[in-house]
């Protein structure tokens, strides 16, 4: 490949399409992440595709827990990728929900990095083992849409690499997605795009990323400089000038020639092993089964007073009420909003299910008289629209919805909810009023039939919240540094992201992490513990003592109590979704990875599991522990070296450093050469935070340069 070539294959050919040269033929890469979003070739509308399985979106998809599901639905992606020609899907997009108001919260999977990583490194797997590529995205921090082609998230180092770099990292290491995808954002100040340290340093150097970097579509400044960063495939395309600038900046010298080279073949690498081929097909009947199965295990039930739920199919009238219900929101907007290729509600499903019982209205004064009329009233109310491009600008349910459930539950006191939202809703202070609250996310096509599943008990829920629903979005440990100004947004929580922040605060909070209700009951017995080179192995009983099959989201959670640096009250290290039939009882066995249990020291700038003690609490929820035990982990070598700007409190703590330095002071009491400061302990305790360079410059001190020298020498070997 001349350098022309080489600069021409680094950018797409149009907006799907990468560039052929030579003997590289193109590839097409298309949205993403729940369902394949085929461009119809020539259609203006950008958003219009060809019919596809709309998937539940990863709100809902992330709420299984489960990366089981997860993993069959990236094979079954995988599948209508061949049927379609389509090389790269672009997800799964893996951003944290950093804020409840995040537009793009849909699409993403959690507030926590480890549930975020796990569920998206099997969609990986599952795609991938379809011969189909997978694009991590957005590489890295790009948890708003406010100013999102231009924010610079503003992160400290221990955060950015806990949290919002720790999922990315599970799925590079674990599953090695083909493509990443830069963000359009700015991390501390840079481009993600032209990020160095991102997209080499971090990616390629520390987690032995070997594919392609592509940019997301218009993220490209500077084409030279997001090159020289580590970007490999600048889209869309083409792009003659920037094409035309790589050139000239390789034959300029101010680029070296093997920078680009290497770009081109790793863009080379990945045409090389995509299958231009397409399949026969897939079977939509069953990919639509598919996606009413993972949904109707994303549904998270919120609230069942007086066992209001499940609905029975004779004897009971029941008013569905709302235009949600005829109507169904299913997805959110934006890159990943495409066509399905059929579309289940939920008044046809439930009218199915319980023939000549359902009654319908979508609001108004009919509607109220129906649901007094009723058995049981079920409002469907959820939120207007989420799209990527725009954060919402509150928690709340249109009004109109608010009024609907005020006066349905007025009317009728077994009135259930069921909600439609991309992202959490406050649910205070209405939810009293109802006796049922059905979290129903967007659940993508088939999410009508699944909320039937449910709502008739043909499946027991098992979602659990991603994300915490908080009482008032004023508590929210991000609403102060949300959504920024000037270009810049702070994140002024750190470590404290989402449930970290809210336990660190004892907050009460409308619905905790990890919460989600069933229509049967579990008990837990005593957990075990074994400490193995690996991590930690967990075992223990869990019993089904309710009358109905019902599945346990069983959550390992873990805190230092004696940490040398702060650390969340608990965070999430282990959890599995467990099939457990009424009266059964299941061993459950979680292992928690010893990586997990790492902070990131930045004294030392690597990850560092500590000695000691660590607290681990089994739970239903992160606020429903039924199990507690502490074990001993053994701790990685961590020393910080001492230095002459070390404090003496650091010195003194320091075995060898303590050793050290008590003789050169008994020496110095000795010789009556403190300044006529005696060396006992509340002069030490006055002097702890002084570094120990510092006592050169107080008049008879002994030290200098070459004899601090030759301490720091001696604390150090
Ligand atoms: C989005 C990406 C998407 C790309 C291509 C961008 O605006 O941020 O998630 O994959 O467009 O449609």
């Amino acid at each position: 490949m001349d350098l022309h070539d080489q600069a021409a294959i680094t950018s797409g050919s149009d907006f799907w399409s990468s560039t052929a040269a030579g003997d590289v033929p193109a590839i097409t890469l298309t949205d993403g992440p729940h369902g394949v979003r085929l461009q119809v070739a020539g259609a203006g509308d950008l958003l219009a595709g060809r019919p596809a399985t709309c998937f539940p979106p990863a709100v809902a998809s992330g709420s299984t827990w489960d990366p089981e599901l997860l993993r069959r639905m990236g094979e079954a992606l995988g599948d209508e990728c061949r049927a379609m020609g389509v090389q790269v899907l672009l997800g799964p997009g893996i951003n944290l929900k950093r804020t409840p108001l995040g537009g793009r919260n849909f699409e993403y999977f959690s507030e926590d990095p480890l549930l975020t990583g796990v569920l998206a490194a099997a969609w990986v797997q599952g795609l991938q083992s379809r011969g189909v590529g997978a694009s991590l995205k957005h590489f890295a921090v790009n948890s708003q849409e406010t100013d999102r082609m231009r924010i610079s998230a503003d992160v400290d180092e221990r955060s950015l690499r806990e949290l919002y770099l720790r999922a990315f990292q599970r799925v590079v290491t674990t599953a090695q997605p083909w493509t990443v995808m830069c963000a359009y954002n700015r991390v501390n100040g840079v481009y993600a795009s032209q990020h160095h340290w991102l997209l080499t340093e971090v990616l390629r150097d520390e987690w032995g990323f070997r594919g392609v970097v592509v940019s997301d579509w218009g993220a490209v400044v500077d084409r030279v400089e997001a090159v020289r960063a580590g970007l490999d495939l600048t889209m869309p395309g083409p792009d003659p000038a920037g094409d035309q600038a790589l050139v000239e900046a390789v034959t300029g010298g101010r680029l070296p020639a093997g920078t680009l080279a290497l770009a081109a073949s790793r863009v080379h690498d990945l045409v090389a092993k995509s299958t231009p081929d397409t399949s026969d097909g897939y079977d939509q009947a069953a990919h639509h089964a598919l996606a009413r199965e993972i949904a109707g295990r994303g549904i998270v039930l919120l609230k069942n007073e007086g066992a209001v739920l499940p609905l029975r199919t004779e004897g009971q009238t029941i008013a569905v009420l709302g235009e949600l219900a005829r109507t169904p929101r299913y997805q959110g907007g934006g890159s990943s909003q495409m066509t399905p290729t059929r579309l289940d509600d939920a008044l046809t499903a439930m009218s199915e299910a319980a023939p000549g019982r359902v009654g319908f209205a979508a609001g108004g004064d009919e509607a109220v008289r129906l649901a007094g009329s009723s058995d049981i009233a079920v409002v469907f109310a959820g939120t207007e629209q989420e799209t990527e491009g725009a954060d919402r600008e509150s928690l709340d349910l249109p009004a109109a919805h608010l009024e609907l459930i005020r006066r349905v539950a007025a009317a009728n006191p077994r009135t259930v909810v069921v909600l439609s939202n991309g992202a959490v809703v406050t649910t205070k202070p209405w939810d009293a009023d109802v006796a049922g609250l059905v979290e129903g996310w967007l659940l993508g096509q088939a999410g009508g039939s699944a909320v039937a599943d449910v709502l008739f008990g043909r499946v027991n829920p098992s979602g659990r919240l991603a994300e915490t629903i908080p009482l008032r979005l004023a508590d929210h440990p991000s609403y102060l540094d949300f959504p920024g100004e000037a270009g810049h947004v702070r994140y002024g929580e750190g470590i404290h992201l989402g449930y970290r922040g809210f336990d660190a605060r004892g907050q009460e909070v409308a619905y905790p992490f990890g919460f989600g209700l069933s229509y049967t009951t579990f008990s837990y017995g005593e957990a075990g513990a074994v400490v193995r080179e690996d991590g930690i192995e967990l075992r223990l009983p869990v019993t089904n003592t309710g009358p109905v099959d019902g599945r346990e989201v069983v959550q390992a959670y873990v805190s230092v109590p004696s940490s040398r640096v702060r650390r969340a009250p608990r965070e999430l290290k282990a959890f599995a979704s467990v099939p457990i039939a009424a009266g059964e009882t299941a061993e459950v066995v979680l292992l928690i990875e010893r990586g997990d249990l790492a902070y990131w020291d930045v004294r030392l700038s690597r990850w560092v599991v500590e000695g000691g003690p660590h607290r681990i609490e089994i739970g239903a929820s992160s606020r429903d522990i039924r199990a507690s035990l502490t074990v001993d982990v053994p701790g990685d070598e961590a020393r910080v070296p001492l230095t002459a700007d070390s404090t003496i409190g650091e010195w003194l703590t320091d075995p060898r450093g303590a050793e050290v330095l008590t003789e050169v002071f008994t020496a110095m009491a000795e010789g009556g050469l403190a300044g006529g400061l005696p060396m006992d302990s509340s002069t030490l305790q006055m002097l702890g935070s002084f570094p120990l360079g510092r006592m050169a410059m107080f008049p008879g001190s002994p030290f200098t340069a070459e004899t601090l020298a030759g301490l720091v020498k001696r604390a150090n070997t």
